[in-house]
Formats: C-alpha cells, sequence, structure tokens
C-alpha cells in the first residue's frame, strides 16, 4: 500500500499529555496539567439546558443541512454580528481546526502568514494543504510593508496562542485598513476572546466592514464546549463561500445536529444565557487571579507583554518544561511554537492558566 505522506506531524502537545499522565499514574503523585489548552475552572453547567431538547425529535436523528442549521446560524448572526451581516454567509463547521483545514483548502494562496508565535496545528494543517508558513513578528510589520503580503492570506490570532498577548483592537485595524485595497486575506481565527466578551462585543460585527476577511470561531474555548467540536466561518465573499459549501459538504455531510442544537439553546434561551455568563465570569475570574500569582512570583514572562497584563487562556512563564515538571506541573515548552532563533526559547513554557486558582496557587507556592 503507498501512503500520500503529508510530512505534517501528529500533535507534539498530545504526546506530552499522554507520557505526563503516565509518570502521575505511575509514581502517584498528583500532577497540575498546564500543558492542556482547555478551560478548566469550571465546566459549563448543562443541567437546565439539556431538558429542553427533545432527543426523539427529527431535528436531532436526521441530517442537518450541510451549511449548519438555520436556528443557529442566526443565533450566531444574533450573538456575534448584531444582526448585520446575512445567515447565509456563516457556516457551522465541527470546530476550529475543521474551519481553518477547509479555508486554507479553499484559498486560492501559496503563502500564509501568521504571528512567529503561533498555535502549531496551523504548520501542519498548512502542510497538509501544500501552503508555505510565512511569519510576521509584530502587526507593525504589516502596517509598515503591506506590498510583503499581497497575495497572500495573513492569520490574525488575538488573543494570542501560545501568549495570550492581546493586541488593541485599534492596531488591528489599522492592520486591516492598510491591507484593505490589496490582495491580501485576512483569516480571523480568535477563539478566545469571547470567553472575555459578551454580544456587546462589536468586533465581529465592525469586521463586516472588510470584504477580504474570513472568520474561524469556535464554541470550544468561549464556552467550554471543545468535546463536541463545533464552530463557524462566516465570510462575505460569495465565490469563496460557494466552494466552501461544496468542501464543507463532502468532508463530513454536515455537522452533529445535537452539538448545533445545545449550542442553539445556550446561545438563544435564558437558562443558557445563564450558563454561558456563570462559565465565562468564573472561568475569567480565576485566569486573573492565577495570572497575578505568576506575577508576584516573578514567573510571568513580563517580556512578552510590553508592560500589559495577558488576556487569554494561556500564558507564557520564564521557567522550562523540565523546572516546571520537576515540581509536578505539565507544560509546553516554548520551541513548540515558534521558530524564532534571536530568543532563548529553553528558558521558557506555555501554561494554561485557566484552572481553579486554588489548585494553581498551591502547585505555584513550590516556588
Ligand atoms: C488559535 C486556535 N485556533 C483554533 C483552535 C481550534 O479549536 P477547536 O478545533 O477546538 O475549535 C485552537 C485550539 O486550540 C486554537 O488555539
Amino acid at each position: 500500500m503507498k501512503t500520500n505522506k503529508s510530512t505534517a506531524k501528529f500533535s507534539a502537545i498530545v504526546k506530552i499529555s499522554e507520557d505526563l499522565k503516565k509518570l502521575s499514574k505511575k509514581t502517584g503523585e498528583e500532577f497540575l496539567f498546564l500543558n492542556r489548552g482547555i478551560n478548566q475552572v469550571v465546566n459549563i453547567n448543562l443541567t437546565e439546558i439539556i431538558p429542553m431538547i427533545d432527543f426523539n425529535s427529527p431535528s436531532i436523528q436526521y441530517y442537518a443541512h450541510s451549511k449548519g442549521m438555520l436556528s443557529l446560524r442566526k443565533a450566531i448572526n444574533s450573538e456575534f454580528f448584531q444582526n448585520k451581516t446575512s445567515d447565509e454567509n456563516i457556516y457551522i463547521t465541527s470546530g476550529g481546526m475543521s474551519s481553518l483545514f477547509l479555508v486554507f483548502q479553499t484559498l486560492d494562496v501559496k503563502k500564509v502568514y501568521s504571528h512567529s508565535f503561533y498555535w502549531g496545528a496551523y504548520s501542519n494543517i498548512l502542510k497538509i494543504s501544500n501552503k508555505e508558513h510565512k511569519f510576521y513578528n509584530y502587526f507593525d510589520d504589516i502596517i509598515s510593508e503591506p506590498e510583503k503580503y499581497n497575495n497572500s492570506a495573513v492569520i490574525i490570532c488575538d488573543p494570542n496562542n501560545p501568549s495570550g498577548r492581546k493586541t488593541d483592537d485599534k492596531k488591528l485595524f489599522e492592520v486591516l485598513d492598510t491591507i484593505k485595497n490589496q490582495n491580501t486575506t485576512i483569516i480571523w481565527d480568535g477563539p478566545y476572546r469571547r470567553l472575555f466578551y459578551d454580544n456587546n462585543d462589536s468586533l465581529y460585527k465592525k469586521l463586516l466592514n472588510y470584504e477580504n476577511v474570513i472568520i474561524t470561531e469556535s464554541f470550544s474555548k468561549s464556552i467550554g464546549l471543545s468535546g463536541q467540536r463545533i464552530g463557524f466561518m462566516h465570510s462575505k465573499n460569495n465565490d469563496f463561500n460557494e466552494e466552501f459549501a461544496i468542501r464543507l459538504l463532502y468532508s463530513g455531510n454536515g455537522i452533529n445536529a445535537f452539538a448545533q442544537i445545545l449550542t442553539e439553546k445556550i446561545l438563544t434561551t435564558k437558562e443558557g444565557k445563564k450558563a454561558a455568563n456563570d462559565f465565562k465570569k468564573k472561568t475569567s475570574n480565576d485566569i486573573s487571579e492565577n495570572i497575578k500569582i505568576l506575577k508576584d512570583k516573578k514567573i510571568l514572562a513580563e517580556e512578552f507583554y510590553a508592560n500589559q497584563t495577558p488576556f487569554g487562556i494561556f500564558v507564557i512563564v520564564n521557567k522550562s518544561f523540565k523546572e516546571l515538571k520537576s515540581k509536578k506541573i505539565g507544560s509546553v515548552p516554548l520551541n513548540f511554537f515558534t521558530k524564532r532563533k534571536d530568543i532563548d526559547v529553553e528558558k521558557y513554557a506555555r501554561i494554561c492558566v485557566s484552572v481553579p486558582k486554588e489548585k494553581f496557587l498551591k502547585f505555584f507556592s513550590k516556588f
């Protein structure tokens, strides 16, 4: 049998998780798994939402429309775009990874730029899609030399994974304004933002002013539903959307109906909105307390934050993977997220700060 090798690598972060779990089991010692990219402060409480779903109904048991259920697309239009886009521009996908995969396949560009600190999956999906992965270090690099990005796509991931650095929205719009009249597609992939904002956030509505922006969103982080595999893609370009719809259909024959109905209920019902708000409030509260602990202990790698406080579920700390492991804390070495040679990446690691503050304090008091 001959295999079509992509040269993409299986997730190294999954391997770290497996190794640490084995070690914890072997030694019988408790580990704090900050290597994982999930919100672990609390789960979203679905107790009042599940009884609203009729499992004996065709809407759960039959194929959903391959673009996604209209009721969910309408709910997304309201929640993210303040009803200012067309429901036709929204496509339900099985999460951010799947959206990105289809977007990279559908876009006719050779090069895709991301920040030089990037989510490793970008590189691997681009390899499978036969596209070149290039980097920018600062948003000002794009503003000062926009021609370089002509005929390419640029990913904006804000707040950033791995650093948790939040760039001022004003600066991000400056980037969009600078490249507005050239052939550069922006892929707006910011699944961490909505954990900290509710539907008063007007960012997505403002993005509608830019024809060349494709949004990939996920419900994995903002409402903690990573197990449901659900997100969406938004674009205003009809030609792109037509091809995306075909690829979406043939990649999975529609998205899981339960996940769609569940998400719709969370976005639209009183009980759902309360569950989402409670989840966001508790999660963001413990995240900020945990970041404070790191700051007080001088473990936060402040050099990455230009005097600002990180804003996201991840931060970079000035301890190595090995040092953290010796204190039973799981992390991911920073060199998994960058190819930069001008930074001593060995000194740093990425940790997830979305865990209960009491537990976090217990482990970090060892420093
Ligand atoms: C930057 C970024 N984009 C997208 C995703 C996709 O998440 P999912 O496939 O769970 O929706 C992730 C997940 O870790 C991420 O870090």
